[in-house]
């Protein structure tokens, strides 16, 4: 089993051997190696069961540090680095040919982020290379939010797993990249579209493919537990699935108690942050749960609204 601590001198050692160790950020754990290193990035894939058609995001903690790796960096690129990193936004930039090929999946642009967690940032201030890191599960499952959702599912696979505790934002980065002069999102996450407008203007959201994935992370079937989870308004749901067991999540507010449905609040304060924070553990807690059936419902649609409910429906998407 993996060990699990707060020791960054350990979480170096075994990284410039060549292997993985998970590691903390402020959205979520990342199954991080050694990014120069083809055979630590071909380990992470083999871990996640990951497809190589899906690239991996290269974390660092600073821009300059990986500037070798990349073509000229756009003015906005700068912008928004300056405006929200270390934090979750990652930037599709256009790289140069050193990086390994399975980083980016043979495209032109590697994804980059500067992770928000003091336990990270420091590790990485200390690592003469940078890191790749997907999310620490295995493929297409729900991301890891705490150390003990990594040790759960990867815990026999991996060395070493460094503690931060629970995950702050608790949901991905939001991933943006420029086409021509069209600011685009591939993926939303932990930095809001209008906070991102503020900086870039308009936005455009780029639709979920299932078939076509530019970011596979868009796989319209993605972030899913093991249970058929069912979205909708909750009422008339536990209605139609009276006979089941029932686990439900809800957005603020107890629905109706009755004795056999196990149900989870996700912001008893009614703020966005909150539900955001506690999305992923509330979905693995429920698929461990005695029910055959998950219900939930939409959060209202702005701020990470947006983000929650992308994650809900593709949580929700038939597989
Ligand atoms: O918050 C996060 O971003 C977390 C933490 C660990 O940093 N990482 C994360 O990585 O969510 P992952 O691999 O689970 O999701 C990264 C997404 C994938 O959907 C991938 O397709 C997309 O980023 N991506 C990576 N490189 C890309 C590229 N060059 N072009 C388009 N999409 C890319
Ligand atoms: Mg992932």
């Amino acid at each position: 089993m993996a060990e699990i601590g707060k020791d960054i001198l350990k979480a170096k050692i075994y990284l410039d051997r060549g292997e993985v160790v998970a590691i903390p950020t402020e959205t979520v754990y990342g199954l991080a190696g050694n990014a120069t290193n083809p055979d630590a990035v071909a380990q992470i894939f083999k871990v996640k069961n990951r497809p190589h058609f899906d690239p991996l995001i290269l974390h660092t903690h600073n821009l300059a540090a990986v500037q070798h790796l990349l073509q000229e960096i756009p003015e906005k690129a700068y912008k928004l680095s300056q405006k929200f990193w270390p934090g979750p936004v990652t930037i599709l930039l256009e790289k140069k040919t050193l990086l390994p090929d399975l980083i980016t999946a043979g495209m032109n642009r590697v994804a980059v982020r500067v992770p928000n967690h003091p336990l990270s940032f420091e590790l990485l201030r200390k690592l003469d290379y940078p890191l790749v890191a997907p999310s620490a599960n295995p493929f297409g499952y729900i991301s890891p939010t705490s150390a003990k959702h990594v040790e759960d599912q990867l815990g026999n696979q991996i060395k070493y797993i460094l503690d931060g505790g629970t995950c702050n934002i608790g949901i991905e980065s939001t991933i943006v990249g420029w086409e021509g002069d069209k600011s685009i999102i591939y993926r939303l996450g932990g930095v809001t579209k209008e906070a991102l407008e503020d900086i870039l203007g308009p936005i455009e959201l780029l639709p979920h493919s299932s078939s076509n994935p530019k970011a596979p992370g868009m796989l319209k079937s993605h972030y899913a537990p093991r249970k058929k989870i069912i979205l909708g308004n909750l009422d008339e749901l536990i209605e139609e699935y009276k006979d089941k067991k029932l686990g439900i999540i809800a957005f603020k507010e107890t629905i109706l108690a009755k004795a056999d449905i196990k149900q989870v609040i996700l912001a008893p304060d009614g703020e966005m942050e909150t539900a955001a924070k506690n999305l992923f553990s509330s979905l693995r807690a429920l698929d461990e749960e005695n029910v055959d059936i998950i219900l939930a419902e939409e959060v209202p649609s702005h701020g990470l609204g947006r983000a929650i409910n992308d994650r809900l429906r593709r949580a929700a998407a038939p597989r």
